[in-house]
């Protein structure tokens, strides 16, 4: 099974899609441990509910952002993960914390990237007037929200939609698009090559659309 790290910061949907999974055989992973940028994320209860050890920090304890990825990632390697998933997390993280761990980290994001980086992402998807949005995994590299993109879901852009409504549309299709891109990295279907995503030894020229 893959061991991974969740890194959190809020809700934790995205998390309780995963531990679900697992719970239910359909994911082939142990979640070694959660970790969260603030104490309040209700990530930690649905981690701590499944009885995941589950631990937050607080930025404010530490001078610089680099002390922080610091700090927090010697928490994650503790748990010696096969893979660490920003699921939900909102804190930038320095190139020193993720280059060392190249191909080893994965974002879920809330947009076709390399559309709508940053925040107020189903905003932005609105007021560029698109007619179809959506959510993409991707291998987390120093560029935020840059690296290579792994898998993708779509979504319309229908009449009447206000930032939360397409919000909703688009979470409902990430979970399932997380767990699959799980089972395809658990599979060792996909990897970080020296020059991007490897699928089945290609390089995929485009991302999987799920
Ligand atoms: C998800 O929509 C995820 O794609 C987004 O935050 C939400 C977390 O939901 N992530 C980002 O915006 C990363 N920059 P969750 O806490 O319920 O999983």
């Amino acid at each position: 099974a893959l061991r991974l790290a969740v890194l959190a910061s809020g809700r934790g949907s995205n998390l309780r899609a995963i531990l679900e999974a697992i719970a239910r055989g359909e994911l082939d992973a142990h979640v070694a441990g959660v970790f969260s940028d603030r104490a309040k994320a209700t990530a930690l209860e649905h981690a701590r509910a499944t009885c995941v050890p589950a631990t937050a920090i607080s930025a404010k304890d530490y001078p610089t952002r680099e002390a922080f990825d610091e700090a927090m990632f010697s928490l994650v390697d503790a748990v010696h993960p096969d893979l660490i998933v920003c699921a939900g997390y909102m804190r930038l993280m320095s190139a020193d914390a993720v280059t060392p761990r190249a191909g080893r980290i994965i974002n879920i994001h809330p947009s076709l990237l390399p559309a709508f980086k940053g925040l107020h992402t189903h905003q932005q998807a609105l007021d560029a007037g698109v007619a179809e949005h959506g959510a993409s995994v991707h291998f987390v590299t120093a560029e935020l929200d840059g690296g290579p993109v792994i898998a993708q879901a779509r979504v319309p852009v229908v009449p009447g939609d206000d930032a939360e409504r397409l919000a909703a549309r688009v979470l409902e299709r990430e979970h399932p698009l997380l767990l699959a891109t799980l089972r395809e990295l658990a599979a060792g279907r996909i990897g970080l090559g020296p020059d991007g995503v490897q699928h089945d030894g290609a390089i995929l020229a485009s991302p999987l659309q799920l």
